[in-house]
């Protein structure tokens, strides 16, 4: 018997014309579609048993919700995971596209407990409530070589985004700040300084999820205060290896239609060091003497290879 996939309304019919400008909002670059429904972001009623997954995007959002949804409801009814799409289960807080539910509306209606809330926000940015509520937070990040070239790829496949243009154009802007969501640099070294002052933030990084996913599990569940069976979690840690997600009609994204996988599969590579496959020798030697200097103040170290 086939399921039935349910979607956000409007969703498998949505087609967008042309791409998004970028602007600048609250001094970080952004589209329309993360800053049309703002008085609902920023008024955002957060619950303290709500778990926000954040992140700079393509540093691992879809992986780290797979997991925390597996963690908390892998067990509930099997509708859950063969018919929901990640992206209904776990809301893009700030996305709004006319024709579909924001992400704050389907965030109001989650009927779970926990819910599960996506986010990509700077941290300045993350409306007040999570952090009144205490809520707990989990935040991804993944090295600037990779993430950039992930981002490159997602921007060409997916017509929500502005165009990246060439590799070499695109690199330019991403050292400049001028993505969607604002310099990498930022976003994540202000993330790693909130994490030192706010206890239920657990930082996590892509590299080490891929060198070993199930140790990372483990480390989400103790900060989570889950305790599952040893068993439970090596099943999980399977089910969320890159080819099983990438088989996953429900975490793989092949049901939105802005995303033109003709162009590029969401599910692209899952490496760490593909940068490598990009990156001119040339283009390498500048990005590096760009970081050196975003980077100065702060104490995140990333790897750029395992
Ligand atoms: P690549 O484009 O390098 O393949 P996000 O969910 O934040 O948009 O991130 C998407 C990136 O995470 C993509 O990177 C995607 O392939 C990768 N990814 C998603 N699930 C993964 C998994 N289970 N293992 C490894 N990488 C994964």
């Amino acid at each position: 018997m086939e399921t039935k996939i349910m979607e956000t309304p409007g969703m498998s019919s949505m087609k967008l014309t042309s791409r998004p400008e970028l602007f600048a909002f609250e001094g970080i670059s952004m589209t329309h579609y993360f800053t049309d429904n703002w008085e609902k972001v920023k008024n955002f009623q957060a619950r303290p048993d709500d778990i926000l997954i954040a992140t700079y995007p393509k540093a691992g959002t879809t992986w780290v919700s797979y997991i925390l949804d597996l963690l908390y409801f892998g067990n509930d009814a099997p509708e859950r995971q063969n018919s929901q799409p990640i992206y209904m289960r776990v809301p893009f807080l700030e996305c709004c596209i006319q024709g579909i539910p924001s992400g704050t509306e389907l965030a109001d209606d989650l009927p779970t407990s926990p819910r599960l809330i996506k986010t990509h926000l700077p941290v300045q940015l993350v409306p007040k409530s999570f952090w009144e509520q205490n809520s707990k937070i989990v935040y991804v990040a993944r090295n600037a070589k990779d993430n950039a070239v992930s981002y490159f790829h997602f921007d060409r496949m997916n017509m929500a985004q502005p165009e990246p243009r060439d590799w070499n154009t695109y690199l330019q802007t991403f050292m400049e700040g001028k993505n969607v969501f604002g310099p990498w640099y930022d976003h994540v070294s202000g993330w790693w300084e909130k994490e030192q002052t706010y206890s239920n933030l657990i930082y996590m990084f892509y590299e080490d999820l891929v060198e070993d996913t199930g140790r990372e599990v483990e480390r989400l569940c103790s900060f989570l205060g889950l305790s599952i069976p040893a068993e439970q979690r090596e099943k999980i840690t399977k089910g969320v290896q890159f080819d099983a997600m990438k088989q996953n009609k429900m975490t793989n994204y092949s049901t939105l239609p802005v995303m033109d996988f003709k162009i590029s599969p969401f599910m692209r590579k899952g490496k760490v060091g593909d940068w490598k496959n990009l990156f001119t020798v040339a283009q390498n030697e500048q990005f590096d003497e760009v970081y050196k200097v975003k980077m100065k103040n702060t104490t995140v170290k990333f790897r750029t290879e395992i």
